[in-house]
């Protein structure tokens, strides 16, 4: 916190709730025009320095929850604080504490990197001297020095998400939002952009919330992670934790079928190696004891019936099966964004 801040009146008591909590929400309710319930009582905290996930499929409330917390829209209900700052009493004190990169790229395409990263500068009022040599620092630190004079429509979709995580840090923020910075690369920018938002983390000491609805983003670089679905927290816990809470193995069989024997089910579900299980298509998926008893018996069953099996694996469990245990159904990869064939 900053000195000789004193802590008075109704924002007092949230304020301790929040604790040294680099961000901290309650109870957050978000009711647009027209009726829409996007965030239904939904709450979580991020410590100073980590890397925290909002992971959930389309729609399930994360850009909104983003919006809130950097200010950009009021919520009907709830709180929320920024380093201990109020996001609704303390706005200002909020934006100085943040940067924020919003789900649709902030840069212009016309401008320059450097001309981006000057404008901002003059926005956040920092002088001409100083924002030059933060735009310099910036174009290093993101390796666009080479391309610091070009239009910035002219740049791949991995450089121009760098360019915009630079504009959001150009008044050096103690907090940065990312809304889903991967979404729409192809493998290698995202890989590339993972090492970047690591180096944030772990050079800069920079707290860094994102959003995403790759499990696997989530798993990589999130210390905790926050799964939303329709609005509401489903489970908060570090990826390995999660993971680890469900015990036991997890059996992927491919089949050379789409449609499974009726009676087939059933008699999966009397196999004593087998907890629950899932099949979508040409997948198979079952949460087992002991793999590798559970294998022989499940493929056992498959050739009783004549279903053929192209491949199976046996793994620990991944947030693929933390999902399914919490919300229920396999975790939809199909509704995802364009751009993004998998
Ligand atoms: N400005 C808005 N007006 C009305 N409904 C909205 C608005 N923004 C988002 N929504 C709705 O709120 C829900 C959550 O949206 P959003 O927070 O964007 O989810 P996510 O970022 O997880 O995809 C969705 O049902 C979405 O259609
Ligand atoms: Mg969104």
């Amino acid at each position: 916190m900053t000195g000789g801040r004193t802590l008075l009146g109704q924002g007092a008591a949230a304020r301790q709730r929040a604790g040294g909590a680099a961000i901290a929400a309650d109870g957050l309710v978000k009711i647009y025009k027209g009726g829409v319930r996007a965030l239904d009582g939904f709450g979580f905290t991020v410590a100073a320095g980590s890397i925290f996930a909002l992971l959930g499929p389309n729609g399930a409330g994360k850009s909104t929850t983003v919006k809130i917390l950097t200010t950009l829209s009021r919520p009907t209900a709830g709180d929320a604080f920024i380093a201990g700052f109020d996001v609704l009493r303390e706005p200002g004190e909020v934006r100085r504490m943040i940067g924020v990169v919003g789900q649709r790229s902030g840069v212009d395409g016309a401008a320059t990197a450097v001309e981006n990263l000057r404008l901002q500068g003059r926005v956040h009022g920092l002088g001409a001297k100083r924002t030059s040599v933060r735009t310099a620092e910036l174009l290093e630190r993101f390796r666009l020095t080479d391309a610091a004079n070009r239009p910035a429509r002219t740049y791949s979709g991995g450089m121009r998400r760098k360019l915009d995580i630079a504009i959001g840090l150009v008044h050096r923020p103690r907090v940065l939002f990312l809304d889903e910075p991967t979404t729409g690369l192809d493998p290698e920018a995202r890989a590339d952009l993972w090492r970047e938002i690591q180096a944030l983390s772990e050079q800069d000491a920079l707290t860094v919330l994102l959003t995403t609805h790759y499990l696997e983003e989530a798993d990589r670089l999130a210390d905790r992670l926050a799964l939303i679905d329709r609005g509401r927290l489903v489970v908060e816990g570090a990826p390995e934790e999660l993971k680890a809470g469900l015990q036991g193995d997890t059996v992927q069989i491919e089949l050379g079928t789409e449609s499974l024997p009726e009676l087939l089910p059933a008699e999966l579900e009397q196999l004593d190696a087998v907890r629950t299980f899932t099949a979508a298509g040409d997948r198979f998926r079952a949460q087992v004891e002991h793999g590798a008893t559970a294998l022989p018996a499940i493929l056992s069953v498959l050739e009783g019936y004549r279903v053929p099996v192209v491949s199976a694996t046996v793994s620990r469990p991944s947030l693929d099966d933390v999902y399914l245990q919490y919300v229920g159904h396999v975790y939809d990869r199909s509704g995802l964004d364009e751009g993004e064939a998998r």
